[in-house]
Formats: C-alpha cells, sequence, structure tokens
C-alpha cells in the first residue's frame, strides 16, 4: 500500500561531489511510490521555509570541509535557530544524513555526528543508513555499498582530481539512492502509524525549562508560582 509522504533534500555543494549525492538521494526517494521529492540547495532553503516545515523528512547534507560540514552548510543549520528551533517546526519529523569527502576516513563521521545533533536540537527522529560496513573482505570490491563502513548515514568519497561528472563512483551513489529509498520506507511506517493511533505529529518542547517541566519540581521556588 503507497502512502504520501513529502520528503525534502538541503544540500550544499561547493565542487559539485556532494551535489551528485544529493541528486541520489532524491532519485532513490522517488523510486517509492507515494514520496513527492524536493531538492533545494542550503541557499535557496531560507526562501523556501514552507517547503521544509511542510516535510515528513528532511534529509540533509554537505561536503565534510576541515572535518566538519561545509560554511554554506552550516549557515543553512544556523538559519533555522529562529522560527524552527525556536518554535520547533520540525519536530516530530524524520532527519537523515550524508556528506562526501575526498578521503575514506577524512574525518566525515564528525559532519554526520553534527547532522545527527542538529536533528535532535529540532526534536526529529534521526533515520540511519540501514547497512553494515560495506568492502571490508576479500571477497568484496569497491563497488558495493557503503564501502567506507559508515553507519550514521552516508559518508561517500570522490577523488579531488576527479569532477562531480565521474566521483564519487557508482557504489557510492548507489548508496545515497539506498537512504533516499529508507527514509522514504520510515516515513511512510511512521505516517500510517499515526493515522492508525490517531496521533498528531507532536507539537514539540519549546521555550523556556520551565515549558519542559509542568510540575514545577526542578525549579527555583520563586519561578514555582509562575507556573503553579
Ligand atoms: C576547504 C576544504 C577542506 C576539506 N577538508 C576535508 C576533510 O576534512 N576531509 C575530507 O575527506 N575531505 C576534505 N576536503 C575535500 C572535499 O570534502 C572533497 O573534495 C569533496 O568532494 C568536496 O565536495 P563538493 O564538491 O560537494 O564541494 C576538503 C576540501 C576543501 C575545499
Amino acid at each position: 500500500m503507497s502512502f504520501p509522504v513529502k520528503i525534502v533534500v538541503v544540500y550544499h555543494s561547493g565542487y559539485g561531489h556532494t551535489a551528485k549525492v544529493a541528486e541520489a538521494v532524491a532519485a532513490g526517494a522517488r523510486q517509492v511510490e507515494g514520496a513527492s521529492v524536493r531538492l533545494l540547495t542550503a541557499d535557496e532553503a531560507p526562501q523556501h521555509w514552507d517547503v521544509l516545515d511542510d516535510a515528513d523528512a528532511i534529509i540533509m547534507g554537505g561536503p565534510t570541509y576541515m572535518g566538519s560540514l561545509s560554511a554554506p552548510f552550516k549557515a543553512f543549520m544556523d538559519a533555522t535557530s529562529n522560527l524552527q528551533y525556536g518554535e520547533k517546526r520540525w519536530a516530530g519529523k524524520l532527519a537523515a544524513g550524508f556528506t562526501n569527502g575526498a578521503s575514506r576516513g577524512g574525518d566525515k563521521q564528525t559532519s554526520l555526528i553534527q547532522l545527527m545533533t542538529f536533528a535532535a536540537q529540532h526534536q526529529m527522529h534521526w533515520v540511519n543508513l540501514g547497512l553494515n560496513y560495506g568492502n571490508n573482505r576479500s571477497t568484496t570490491t569497491e563497488d558495493i555499498l557503503n564501502r567506507d563502513a559508515y553507519t550514521l548515514g552516508v559518508a561517500s568519497q570522490a577523488n579531488m582530481d576527479e569532477s562531480g561528472e565521474t566521483a564519487p563512483p557508482a557504489g557510492d551513489i548507489r548508496t545515497a539512492e539506498y537512504l533516499g529509498r529508507r527514509v522514504v520506507q520510515v516515513a511512510q511506517e511512521l505516517g500510517a502509524g499515526r493515522a492508525a493511533l490517531g496521533r498528531q505529529t507532536p507539537a514539540g518542547v519549546g521555550g523556556g525549562s520551565e515549558n519542559q517541566d509542568p510540575e514545577g519540581r526542578g525549579l527555583r521556588r520563586e519561578l514555582k508560582a509562575s507556573v503553579a
């Protein structure tokens, strides 16, 4: 049974490699019936908050530069601090992520953790890659899914002397497609589950610390009166 879900892929790419990964994530998502998929660059995203706020899942990615996400992608993250974070507009949505580096290791894990932390700040649910480590046997090849062996998301690798036309290679592109499909499937399961239970997407817990302690047990005495 198909279930309609809205997926947005937000990415930055300085030299075209991560753009290829983002397009593959979107292509994978489109393979699942019921998914409507929008691709936005980190620069475009602030002009389309309505699209992001309306999504069931936001899949985010940028290149790893100097051991963390690129500055333009970080600018997008910071731009969410006002309305999206402040009003918890993304609470209860799904999040997943990808990064691309020139190296197999290349500190790409830091970028995935950065994305996962960002999703948690927004009270989103992180969808991991859902694959085992890739190319770690004498019987496996570079063409395998998840060849660089990450679990939090896609961590692809593009040789720095090749353009986005040829790098990252096909196995990494297929890994990105796999993540796109997986996020749609989880979004459908979550959406159908909420519908079956008659539950709305949770509003999220925002505001000051008193909002997450309605009984006032963790508040100073002088503040207890104001929440009573
Ligand atoms: C300023 C800068 C810093 C970089 N730092 C890293 C790094 O820490 N780890 C890594 O694996 N690659 C690093 N790279 C290589 C890029 O991640 C790699 O070329 C990637 O494919 C670029 O993606 P893009 O074409 O989407 O911008 C760096 C590149 C630049 C320009």
